[in-house]
């Protein structure tokens, strides 16, 4: 993965601008909070679903950190998406083409209920919840996000997997067309498509695992992932797969694409400590986006981004230099 070098393009009177915004999207999310427990689930996206809509009956989860929240306009132009290029600001600008309905999962594999749905029966039977999460790329940058999406674990239990998944396997959208970074060549880092991740069956039903649908309140955009992603706090961002068409449950450890790219610089567990370093660079610090300058100095980086205390357990007795 490459390296960010600068911080952003954003010009400081659109922050200003960005602080009356968020006054009058935090009175909205106030008055949707008031409301949003008596939807019933099933109207929860609007019926277009564009990016940038807002979402209806959004719960507030107890997930969430204290810290800051990174504000929209970063988490939206500062991406990484590969399939729309390697800068950090082709996602926001080549993305937004991409058509996001009609959508179809796909459920393969080691269950009992295999099919294919529709991305809103998909999410239909759910209530939306709002968590807000660190990100933590694995380019030594974090972010706090302020998800909506469903936990993972509760759409698993739906198709009822078998005692032979072991493992969850993600595959993202293949559409060369509308994803120029899919087309031979280096645009899109010259990585085998689609874009491919996988997890451990436990640590897919893991409660803080969610399915990203929205973020800020509002429809996810599609740099950000739309109209389905994968929010995994605990590990590097490049876990949290956007933009998914298949879900595969297998019983043999799946290929992942940056594992398959450069193995010994990511490994399939990719969890969040300070403790391993990337061959390349070091991990125990990182730097905020949109509110540590060039200059100043990182921030460590927390174990398992902050997690521990909830996930450690998942990995009792691995020796986690030898699985990162
Ligand atoms: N998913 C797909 N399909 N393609 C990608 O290139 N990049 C990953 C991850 N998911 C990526 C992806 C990486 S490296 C990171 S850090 C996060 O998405 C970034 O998510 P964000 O742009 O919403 O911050």
């Amino acid at each position: 993965m490459l390296i960010i070098k600068k911080t952003s393009d954003i010009k400081s009177s659109e922050i200003t601008d960005k602080e009356v915004f968020l006054q009058r999207r935090r009175f909205l999310r106030a008055a949707a909070l008031v409301t949003g427990g008596a939807l019933a689930p099933g109207l929860i996206l609007p019926s277009s679903a564009s990016a940038g809509e807002k979402l209806a009956g959004v719960r507030k989860s107890a997930y969430r950190v204290d810290d800051k929240l990174t504000p929209y306009e970063y988490v939206t132009s500062y991406n990484n998406f590969y399939e729309f290029g390697t800068d950090k600001s082709s996602p926001a600008k080549l993305a937004p083409k991409m058509k996001t309905r009609p959508w179809k999962i796909a459920v393969e594999g080691e269950v009992n209920k295999p099919g294919v749905y529709d991305i809103d029966d998909f999410i239909k039977p759910y209530v939306l919840e709002e968590r807000v999460y660190r990100l933590r790329c694995v380019e030594a940058w974090s972010m706090v996000v302020p998800w909506v999406g469903i936990p993972l674990g509760d759409v698993i239990k739906r198709f009822e997997p078998n005692s032979r998944a072991k493992y969850v396997a993600f595959e993202t959208l293949y559409d060369p067309e509308q994803m120029p970074g899919q087309e031979p060549g280096l645009f899109g880092g010259g990585l085998d498509w689609p874009y491919q991740e996988g997890l451990r069956i436990d640590e897919a039903m893991h409660p803080l695992t969610l399915l990203g649908v929205g973020l800020y309140g509002e429809v996810l955009p599609n740099q950000n992932g739309a109209p389905l992603r994968l929010v995994v706090p605990w590990k590097y961002g490049f876990k949290s797969i956007k933009s998914i068409v298949k879900m595969r449950f297998v019983e043999q450890q799946p290929v992942t694409t940056w594992n398959n790219a450069a193995s010994s610089e990511y490994g399939f567990y990719s969890n969040v400590n300070p403790e391993v370093d990337h061959p390349r660079w070091s991990q125990k610090a990182e730097r905020r986006i949109g509110e540590d300058s060039w200059f100043a100095p990182k921030r460590p980086t927390l174990m398992f981004n902050g997690y521990a205390e909830q996930v450690a357990s998942l990995y009792a007795g691995m020796d986690l230099k030898k699985y990162y």
